[in-house]
């Protein structure tokens, strides 16, 4: 059998992947315990292709407790060695509104409490990987020449702020985060981006944003409603199909 070409993680608002033909579901043990859900593996444009609901499928995990080691460990033993996640987004800084796609390339950790390393068993090896560029340089190239190929638009870098979630964010707390340098702030971009990079993994983000962030749109005492990001999500994902065919 070919290997998986690609493993995509879907986030809030995305739980199947549109196109996957001949689905096989697979749900692996893993040492660090239950996976969000199956792994779905399937063909897409003539090659295999993996789906993982991050949130699982009928999006019951929320961010901080998501097994982001058993998630990605799954992956790399099923065989995937490139990852692209989909993270829904709130927009900090201007180029980054409301239903936006953007491939990050910078990020900032403010989560706690997670377990973010795969190095804490007794006797194993501790690594310190190198996060300089936090996402993969060759995958992000591949990304951004596929969203041209496609005709999908696609904004290029930014800052990918992690937060702890599951409570959006102050207004104060967005204003700190601008002002540190991030444009995107969502609640799942890390451990996972680190975990990858230990796993020796091809990471990738592709960010969906689904509103601007607590104070940073033009109406500064907006509400955020879930009904508005998941309508934002889902137009801003109609692109998604065409762009992962041509990647
Ligand atoms: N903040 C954090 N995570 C998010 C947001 C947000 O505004 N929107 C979607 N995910």
């Amino acid at each position: 059998m070919d290997p998986i070409a690609l493993a995509v993680i879907g986030g809030t608002g995305l739980y199947r992947l549109a196109g996957l033909e001949d689905v096989e579901a697979h749900q692996p043990p893993t040492r660090y315990g239950a996976l969000s859900g199956p792994v779905r593996i399937g063909r897409l444009a003539g090659r295999r292709v993996a789906f993982l609901a991050r949130h699982g499928e009928g999006h019951s995990v929320p961010p901080h407790l998501v097994n982001y080691r058993a998630n990605l460990s799954a992956l790399h033993a099923l065989g995937a060695r490139r990852v692209l996640a989909l993270n829904t987004v709130g927009g900090i800084t201007g180029n980054y509104g409301p239903r936006v796609l953007a491939c990050p390339d910078q990020l900032i950790d403010y989560t706690w409490g997670r377990i973010s390393t795969f190095c804490e068993e007794p006797g194993s090896e501790v690594l310190h990987v190198d996060m300089g560029d936090p996402y993969s340089p060759a995958l992000r190239r591949e990304v951004l020449a596929a969203a041209l190929a496609a005709g999908v638009a696609l904004v290029d870098g930014g800052c990918y702020g992690a937060t702890q979630g599951p409570r959006l964010e102050t207004r104060a707390e967005i204003a700190r985060m601008r002002r540190d340098g991030c444009d995107l702030v969502g609640m799942t971009g890390m451990p996972e981006a680190g975990l990858a990079r230990e796993l020796g993994l091809d990471y990738a983000c592709l960010a969906i944003v689904a509103n601007w962030a607590a104070g940073a749109g033009p109406q500064v005492d907006e509400l955020i409603t879930l009904d508005d990001v998941l309508a934002n999500v889902a137009a801003a994902s109609s692109g998604l199909p065409v762009l992962l065919e041509a990647l």
